[in-house]
């Protein structure tokens, strides 16, 4: 059994998803393409949007491969007007979306002191707006489904990075939003959470805050030992969207090996040294 096979396997029934609507915006590439294609996988009818054609056509002929009905639209997130088109014309094309996943973002590594006002605001209406944007669009739709949204956020929304001022504040925002939109739209029968990757290999967030050689020095900092995978990450979406979870909502899923426990990296590294010193006896 291959590493894939075995972590991921496809344990949950091939249908889990049949007659559903998965829209995923950012969908074109990297994780979220994962996700959209895990969707698929499982029976869903997958709808992706993002600015680059060209990206969105191979993304749709692999999805198409799976056998499913896609929709794929260009859209801005931060174009409230691009993205209705995109929301409604899944709908109108494939059936209400019953899964929302806001994916789409952007990152790049800058000092906080020379990051400029609109660099900043950049990402924060990429990341927060975006999803907002794409949350309330779908909002109609969620509401007659009775479905769920999933956010894609990062570890930089729970702990603070160097360097990711920008992305830290707008993906913040995004679980907060994550946890309002729970607490408005539970009453429509609408649930919302988050996944929060942790450093997910050969992915284009990740070549934007590190050099390739860098990793091999990662895993000493991650509990499980391991890069994450795009299969992780899109394993998590589909569990927080199927039946399995019917009851969770307003959650922050970490799929991050254990990287996100805070302080654990240099504690342990201490605390071993201080105990090579002072074995008891
Ligand atoms: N360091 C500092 N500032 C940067 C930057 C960098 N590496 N890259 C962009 N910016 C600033 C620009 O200088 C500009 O600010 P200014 O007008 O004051 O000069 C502002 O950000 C907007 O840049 P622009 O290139 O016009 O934005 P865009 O909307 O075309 O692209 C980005 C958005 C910048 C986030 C771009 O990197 C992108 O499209 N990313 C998507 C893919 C991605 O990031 N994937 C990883 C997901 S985690
Ligand atoms: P990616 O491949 O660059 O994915 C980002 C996607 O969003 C692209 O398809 C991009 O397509 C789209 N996008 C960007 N700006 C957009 C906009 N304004 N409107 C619509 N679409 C837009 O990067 P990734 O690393 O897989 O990241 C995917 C998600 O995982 C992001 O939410 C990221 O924050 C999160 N994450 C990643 C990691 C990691 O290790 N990679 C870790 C934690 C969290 P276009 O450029 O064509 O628009």
């Amino acid at each position: 059994m291959t590493e894939h096979a075995a972590v991921h396997g496809d344990l949950l029934p091939r249908d889990l998803f049949a007659r559903r609507t998965v829209f995923v915006t950012g969908g074109g590439s990297g994780i979220n393409f994962g996700i959209a294609q895990a969707f698929a996988r499982h029976g869903a009818a997958v709808a992706i949007c993002g600015r680059s054609p060209e990206r969105l056509d191979g993304a749709r002929v692999a999805l198409e491969a799976l056998g499913g009905k896609v929709f794929a639209r260009t859209a801005d997130v931060r174009d409230a007007g691009q993205l209705k088109a995109a929301i409604d014309g899944a709908g109108e094309t494939l059936g209400d979306i019953g899964v929302l996943v806001c994916g789409a973002a952007g990152n790049f590594l800058s000092p906080a002191e020379t990051l400029s006002p609109n660099g900043f605001r950049t990402v924060v209406d990429i990341d927060l707006c975006g999803s907002f944007n794409a949350a309330r669009l779908a909002f109609d739709q969620l509401k007659r489904s009775r479905g769920s949204v999933v956010f894609i956020t990062a570890p930089m929304a729970h702990m603070a990075h160097a360097y990711q001022a920008h992305v830290g504040a707008a993906k913040a925002g995004v679980e907060m939003l994550m946890k309002n939109l729970a607490l408005e739209w539970g009453p429509f029968g609408i649930r919302s959470n988050s996944v929060v990757p942790g450093l997910v290999g050969d992915t284009e967030g990740l070549r934007r805050i590190s050099a390739p050689g860098d990793h091999a020095r990662y895993l000493d900092h991650i509990p499980l030992r391991r890069m994450g995978l795009v299969e992780d990450v899109a394993q998590a979406a589909v569990f927080l969207a199927s039946p399995l979870a019917t009851y969770i909502t307003g959650t922050s899923l970490a799929v991050d090996g254990g990287q996100g426990l805070p302080g654990s990296a240099f504690f342990n590294a201490n605390g071993a040294d201080l105990l090579a010193a002072n074995p008891r006896a």
